[in-house]
C-alpha cells in the first residue's frame, strides 16, 4: 500500500508493508514538467526488497536536462523548445549546439561550433583499410558498429573522460565523423570510391555529397533535399532515454571512452523494435504491395500467434501522434514533389495510417504513426537504399548520444549502472559427478 504525503518541505510517499505492518517514508523528486519520480535509492537498505521493472516502464533512470517529452500530449521538446520550432527555424548542427550545450548559440558561438566540427570531418587515412576487412555485402550497421568502436584505437588524445577538454574533442569528432563513416559505409557497399568530406559545404550537404558525389564528375547539391536532410537529421537528433540511449549511458557509466559508448548505441538502435523500424516500414510496405492487401495485414498485426506487428507503429512513451512523424510526412510530400517522385508507397503509408486509425485494436493501444514511418519514404526518394536507413537514424542520433553521454559523465554523482534481478534459477543444490548424473 502506498499513499502521498507532504512533510514540511519534503514530498513523500509512504510505503507500507502489510505483513508486518512496517511503513517507510520514499522521498518524492519533481522535475520540471512532467511526472514526479519516488526516490527508490535506500527502499532495499530499508526493507531488503528491490523494485521490479524489466523494461523499464515505470522507472527513471537519471536525472535530465536535454529532452522532454509528452507522450499524452505528443509533445517534444529539446532544452525547452518544442521540435516543430526546431525543425522550422534551425539547422541540424544548431541543434547539436543546443543538446551538447544547452542554449541557442550567439552567432559568434555558431561560427565556432561550425568551425571546430568542420574541423574534425577527416578521418585518420589509416581507417581506410578497415572497410577492406568486410564484405562487400555486409549490412551497414554491421559495419558501422564496428568500425565506430574502432575510433578510440586512433583517437588516443581524447579518452581520458575526466578532461573536459578531451571530453570536448571526442564529442565533436564523434559528431564531425559519424557522417563520413556513414557515407565510406555506403561507398564501400557500392563499390565506389570514397569521398572526402569538403568543409565549404554545411553539414547535410556535405554528407550528401560523400554519399552521392563522384570523384570523375562535380556534385551539384540539390538544395531542397540538404534542406529536407538537415530536418531528418533534427528530428532524429534525440529522445530521451530510449533503448539506444540507454545503452549509450549504461556502457559510459562504467567509464568507458565515448567511442565504445556510441558504438553500443549503435549497436543498440539497430533492432527493428527500434531504430531498424526504418528499414523494416519500406519492407513491410514492399510486402503488402497494393491497397487491397492492408486489410489483411493489419489483421495480421492484430493476431497475437503471428509475430507480424505493423512496423513504423506504437511507441513506449507518446500515446497520441509522433510530432516528428507529422513534420516528416510534411517533408516527404515536398521532397517527393520537387524530385517529381511519384511512391506509391506514400500513398499506401497514408492508407495504411488511415485504416489502421479508425482500427478499434489500434484506437484502444493508442498506437499512432512514429518516427520511422514516413521516414524511409523520403529516404528513399533521396536515393538511398533501405540498409542505410537506420546508420541515417544513427548520424543523427550520435549528437543525442554523445550529449547525453556527456552530461552523465559530468554529474558529480557518476557511479557505474548496475540493475539487480529477481532470481528464478534453482536454489543451492549439491554438485553431481558426471556419471551419476541421470
Ligand atoms: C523508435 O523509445 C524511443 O524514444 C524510440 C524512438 C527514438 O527516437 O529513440 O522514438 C525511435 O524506436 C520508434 C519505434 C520504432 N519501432 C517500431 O515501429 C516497431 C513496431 N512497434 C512496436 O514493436 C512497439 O510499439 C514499440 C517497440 C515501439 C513499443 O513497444 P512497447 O512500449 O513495449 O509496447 P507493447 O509491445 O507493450 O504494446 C502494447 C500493445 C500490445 O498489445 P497487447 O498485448 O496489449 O494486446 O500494443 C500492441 C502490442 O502487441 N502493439 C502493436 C504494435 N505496437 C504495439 N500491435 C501491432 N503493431 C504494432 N506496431
Amino acid at each position: 500500500m502506498a499513499k502521498e504525503a507532504q512533510n514540511q518541505n519534503q514530498k513523500t510517499f509512504t510505503l507500507t508493508n502489510d505483513e508486518t505492518g512496517e511503513s517507510i517514508q520514499l522521498p518524492v523528486q519533481d522535475g520540471t514538467v512532467g511526472p514526479s519520480v519516488i526516490d527508490v535509492r535506500k527502499l532495499y537498505a530499508q526493507t531488503g526488497h528491490f523494485t521490479f521493472d524489466p523494461s523499464f516502464t515505470a522507472t527513471g533512470s537519471c536525472k535530465s536536462r536535454l529532452t522532454y517529452i509528452d507522450g499524452e500530449e505528443g509533445i517534444l521538446m529539446h532544452r525547452g523548445y518544442t521540435i516543430e520550432e526546431l525543425a522550422e527555424h534551425s539547422s541540424f548542427l544548431e541543434v547539436a549546439y543546443l543538446l551538447l550545450y544547452g542554449d541557442l548559440p550567439s552567432s559568434e558561438q555558431m561560427t565556432k561550433f561550425d568551425h571546430d566540427i568542420t574541423y574534425h570531418t577527416m578521418v585518420h587515412e589509416q581507417i581506410n583499410y578497415f572497410y577492406r576487412g568486410f564484405r562487400r555485402d555486409a549490412h551497414p550497421m554491421a559495419i558501422m558498429c564496428g568500425i565506430v568502436g574502432a575510433l578510440a584505437a586512433f583517437y588516443h588524445d581524447s579518452l581520458d573522460i575526466h578532461d573536459p577538454e578531451q571530453r570536448e574533442i571526442s564529442a565533436h569528432r564523434l559528431i564531425a565523423k559519424i557522417p563520413t563513416l556513414a557515407a565510406m559505409t555506403y561507398k564501400y557497399t557500392i563499390g565506389q570510391p570514397f569521398m572526402y568530406p569538403r568543409n565549404d559545404l554545411n553539414f547535410s550537404e556535405n554528407f550528401l555529397y560523400m554519399c552521392f558525389g563522384l570523384p570523375a564528375e562535380p556534385y551539384k547539391v540539390n538544395p531542397i533535399l540538404a534542406n529536407a536532410m538537415d530536418k531528418i537529421m533534427i528530428l532524429h537528433a534525440d529522445h530521451e532515454q530510449n533503448a539506444s540511449t540507454s545503452t549509450v549511458r549504461l556502457a559510459g557509466s562504467s567509464q568507458a571512452n565515448p567511442f565504445a559508448c556510441i558504438s553500443s548505441g549503435i549497436a543498440s538502435l539497430w533492432g527493428p523494435s527500434h531504430g531498424g523500424a526504418n528499414q523494416a516500414v519500406l519492407e513491410m510496405l514492399d510486402e503488402i504491395g497494393d491497397k487491397k492487401n492492408i486489410p489483411e495485414f493489419l489483421e495480421k498485426a492484430k493476431d497475437k500467434d503471428d509475430p507480424f506487428l505493423l512496423m513504423g507503429f506504437g511507441h513506449r512513451v507518446y500515446k497520441n501522434f509522433d510530432p516528428r512523424a507529422g513534420v516528416l510526412k510534411k517533408a516527404c510530400d515536398e521532397v517527393l514533389d520537387d524530385l517529381g517522385v511519384h511512391d506509391p508507397r506514400l500513398e499506401l503509408a497514408m492508407e495504411l495510417e488511415r485504416i489502421a486509425l479508425e482500427d478499434p485494436y489500434f484506437v484502444d493501444r493508442k498506437l499512432f504513426p512514429n518516427v520511422d514511418f514516413y521516414s524511409g519514404i523520403i529516404l528513399k526518394a533521396m536515393g538511398f537504399p533501405t540498409s542505410m536507413f537506420t546508420v541515417l537514424f544513427a548520424v543523427a542520433r550520435t549528437v543525442g548520444w554523445i550529449s547525453q553521454w556527456k552530461e552523465m559523465v559530468e554529474e558529480p554523482t557518476l557511479r557505474i549502472g548496475r540493475p539487480r534481478q529477481l532470481y528464478t534459477g534453482p536454489a543451492q543444490r549439491p554438485y553431481v559427478p558426471m556419471n551419476k548424473r541421470k
